[in-house]
């Protein structure tokens, strides 16, 4: 049967191995899962991809220092990045790591296809370059960058600040000057290239200013995928990098042309905003220069900055400020729905944010204890004791019935469906939290606990708890995508399993779905409130 479901491939960047998987990686993943889980329900054929970027001189040096092999060293980092993810409810389809045969195959392709466009060169490099960010550095950016921190005497790296390398060898350079024109007409005819639109600006000027050939090969260490026709060299560690994303769909690989021809190009690269320059201007000019597709969008997500609460600024995360926190604290506190939520709804994707405990306990509280959690432990509570352990029993044609919840939900999944798309996460889960606290006014407004009492009010009460129960599902699903364990388990709870996986949410939260007559579990109170004080 042919597949017509519309195709969604994502990614997050490839992570080095070599650094324990930390909030602000977790940020960017999570921010790639929900986006892949709102695909998935909203019926496209989702590919998603995370993975581990493993070779370099970072990593070389690393293994030796630790007396092992780079590749063994890497054998022992990658189960920290499946732990977590796991832990997190990452939903990738796919894990790439460069080590891998598929990838070493796929890169040695690429030189091959640079080679015949003409693209590539041999030289000699003299320069610097920093092996923490591995990345080359002009004499301008140097010097410049000293002169900005007060750095007499050596060269630090304008990133890291760590001692930058003078690397003088033979190398072989990818010709990105011959792109300028290119890569400027791209970012004209396709201004959404790059989101959010303000980081276009930073990409177009770096352009403007001119591009430099790039070194893209080494020859004074060896954990780096060997340059097919020129064994002295490997692959510098971004050229390869930047390709996993065109190889986990078959890039180079005849048994999977089907799949490429079908995959790519990917809709979004999710990355951060430190690495944009690689993948809006050096990775469109790599696919340019072989005549592949381009990518559709870079989305480009800020910092995770930790708030000071005395000057309420946000401060770089760090071990030696002591001020770094590690997923794992956030998860013992939050639980993982609550830390899925968090770091979606109170942090603005494009920009940085500025993180404390005492705003997670805020949030947490207000949105998921006293709001969400309250709502569905109040109404199955009601439903379950007025009607004998299940959901009312309602005459046909109840759901045209006009009542305030209707009117709200009726609004809402277009706007959110509209803001889940461009990653507007807050927008998406204010619109929910607009259903959520019209129904807990709802239930103090209808107080059913009195219509309860009078007989002859019976079918008035069915329509309060109806109304309540449904707002409660369509709200579960809106929910799914940033707290799918959560919203699985409300839907069960109602006897509604079966929905949690839908593949047409539109249809999903049109109200009138809930089940008459169900049975109702009244479970365990979902997010116990956090004691303020903990904060
Ligand atoms: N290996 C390269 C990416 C290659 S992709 C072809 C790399 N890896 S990394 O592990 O250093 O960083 C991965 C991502 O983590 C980057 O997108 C970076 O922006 C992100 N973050 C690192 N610290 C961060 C915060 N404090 N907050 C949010 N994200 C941050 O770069």
């Amino acid at each position: 049967m042919a597949d017509n479901k519309k195709p969604f491939y994502i990614t997050t960047p490839i992570y080095y191995v070599n650094a324990a998987p930390h909030l602000g990686t977790a940020y960017c993943t999570i921010l790639c899962d929900v986006q892949a889980r709102f695909r998935r329900a909203m019926g496209q054929d989702v590919k998603f991809l995370t993975g581990l970027d493993e070779h370099g001189e970072k990593v070389q040096r690393a293994a030796e220092d630790h007396g092992k092999t780079p590749q063994e060293w890497c054998d022992s980092l990658a189960p920290a990045f499946h732990d977590i993810w796991n832990t997190l409810e990452i939903s990738n389809d796919d894990f790439i790591r460069t080590t891998q045969p598929r990838q070493i195959r796929a890169v040695q392709h690429l030189w091959d296809r640079m080679k015949d466009a003409g693209y590539i060169y041999k030289d000699s490099y003299d320069g610097w370059y920093c092996v923490h960010e591995e990345t080359y550095y002009t004499e301008t950016q140097v010097s410049k960058s000293d002169e900005d921190h007060g750095v007499v005497g050596r060269h630090l790296c304008p990133e890291c600040q760590r001692e930058l390398q003078r690397v003088k060898e033979e190398s072989w350079f990818f010709k990105l000057s011959a792109f300028q024109d290119r890569l400027l007409k791209l970012y004209d005819e396709h201004p959404d290239f790059v989101m959010p639109a303000f980081r276009m600006n930073e990409v177009r000027s770096f352009v403007e200013s001119g591009l430099r050939d790039i070194s893209v090969s080494r020859t004074s260490f060896d954990w780096g995928i060997p340059v097919p026709f020129d064994d002295k060299h490997v692959t510098y560690v971004w050229f390869d990098a930047l390709l996993n994303y065109a190889t986990a769909v078959g890039f180079g690989d005849p048994d999977m042309a089907d799949e490429y021809a079908r995959r790519w190009p990917a809709q979004y690269h999710v990355v951060g905003k430190d690495i944009i320059r690689f993948h809006c201007v050096i990775w469109p000019a790599m696919l340019m220069a072989i005549g592949e597709a381009l990518p559709e969008h870079v989305f480009a997500h800020g910092f995770l900055m930790v708030r000071n609460e005395e000057t309420g600024q946000g401060e770089k995360m760090s071990k030696s400020r002591g001020n770094a926190i590690a997923p794992q604290d956030v998860i013992d506190m939050l639980g993982v729905e609550g830390y899925r939520y968090y770091f979606m709804t109170d942090c603005v994707p494009g920009e940085d944010g500025a993180i404390s405990y005492s705003r997670m306990t805020q949030v947490y509280n207000a949105d998921l204890a006293n709001s969400w959690g309250n709502l569905v432990s109040r109404s199955l509570n009601m439903s379950a004791k007025y009607f004998d352990g299940k959901t009312p029993e309602l005459p046909e044609g109840w759901a045209d019935r006009a009542n305030p919840l209707k009117d709200i939900a009726d609004g809402l999944v277009d706007r959110y469906v509209a803001a889940m798309s461009v990653f507007d996460y807050v927008s998406a889960k204010n619109a929910v939290l607009e259903l959520v606290h019209a129904a807990n006014h709802y239930i103090e407004d209808s107080a059913p606990w009195a219509v309860a009492k009078d007989p002859a009010r019976a079918d008035e009460l069915e329509q309060i708890i109806t109304n309540l129960l449904e707002a409660i599902r369509i709200s579960a699903h809106l929910f799914a995508p940033f707290m799918p364990q959560t919203s699985a388990e409300v839907l069960r709870r109602m006897s509604l399993a079966d929905e949690a996986d839908t593949t047409d949410l539109i249809a999903a939260c049109q109200w009138g779905g809930l089940a008459s007559g169900a049975a109702v579990t009244k479970g365990d109170a979902l997010f116990p409130r956090l004691d303020v004080k903990k904060g």
